[in-house]
């Protein structure tokens, strides 16, 4: 069964003085919780302190972003090669604020992804629709179509380090983010479904392990109801990764919604039957 997974995106944050204050509440409280993992992908100039103060915790950190380049007179840019010397287990690929702000392309996104898988990364490949696109009625289709280049577009080696190092996938409506507005359980879980479809087109085994979180105004508020969703398997958090109890909450909602989902899973136990 698939564990879930609780990935914080602090953007742009973060203090040298905060972070410490945040990372070691979280290593204080984020452990020995059952079906779930917990990342945070900081910016680049503190993978270095997320080294150094969650080495020996059950927390995981990674990159925002990586260069789609891997050497050369490329000025400001980080390789994947580099996060990775810094103990990254993940980076964030094609968020929607690089796709906006920046003009990152499918075809950008998709080589950064390469340079992640490469360096040993876990890649979490966001895609994901603008307000305009989903009242056209037009969601399904703009996320297969960022879809179709991991779906299609990886050669077979590629698609294996895809499976290796458990690419995930994070469906982040744009409509929803930082909005204080998410999408509805079912809208989400439709989606999540589509998705998991897509990546059936081509391998079915991997389409039941591969992990699709979702990220849009997640709290703890509405983590329950999206978390519970059969296709949801977890959440990548924007604003509530930036404060202690909220991202600890949402952690431990996500382990109640992975022991109910065990349950509901495992077969009954028999029922003893009594001779009257
Ligand atoms: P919010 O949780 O602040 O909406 O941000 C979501 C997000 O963009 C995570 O990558």
């Amino acid at each position: 069964m698939r564990q879930k997974l609780v990935v914080g995106n602090w953007k742009l944050h973060g203090g040298l003085l905060e972070n410490q204050g945040l990372l070691n509440r979280l290593k204080q409280e984020l452990h020995d919780l059952l079906g779930v993992d917990a990342a945070v992908c900081l910016p680049y100039v503190y993978l270095f302190q997320a080294q150094a103060l969650l080495q020996d915790s059950s927390i995981a950190w990674g990159a925002q972003n990586v260069s789609q380049y891997t050497e050369g007179a490329f000025t400001s840019c980080i390789s994947a090669k580099m996060v990775a010397e810094f103990g990254c287990s993940y980076t964030i690929i094609g968020h929607s604020e690089r796709r906006a702000l920046k003009l990152e392309s499918n075809q950008v996104a998709t080589k950064r992804m390469l340079n992640a898988l490469h360096a040993g990364l876990t890649p979490i490949f966001c895609v994901g629709e603008t307000l305009d696109e989903r009242d056209g009625d037009m969601a399904e289709l703009i996320v297969r179509n960022q879809m179709l280049n991991v779906v299609y577009g990886l050669d077979d080696e590629a698609f294996a380090l895809a499976k290796k190092f458990n690419m995930v996938i994070a469906y982040e409506p744009v409509w929803a983010i930082g909005t204080g507005e998410h999408a509805s359980p079912d809208q989400a879980q439709r989606m999540h479904a589509f998705i998991r479809m897509m990546i059936a087109e081509r391998d079915r085994d991997f389409a039941d392990q591969i992990r699709i979180v979702y990220g849009g105004s997640m709290t703890p508020q509405n983590a329950h109801s999206l978390l519970s969703m059969p296709d949801i398997d977890g959440g990548l958090l924007g604003r509530a990764a930036l404060v202690a109890e909220d991202f600890i909450e949402i952690c431990k909602i996500a382990s109640r919604c992975y022991q109910q989902k065990k349950v509901f899973q495992e077969p009954m136990a028999a029922v003893p039957v009594f001779e009257a």
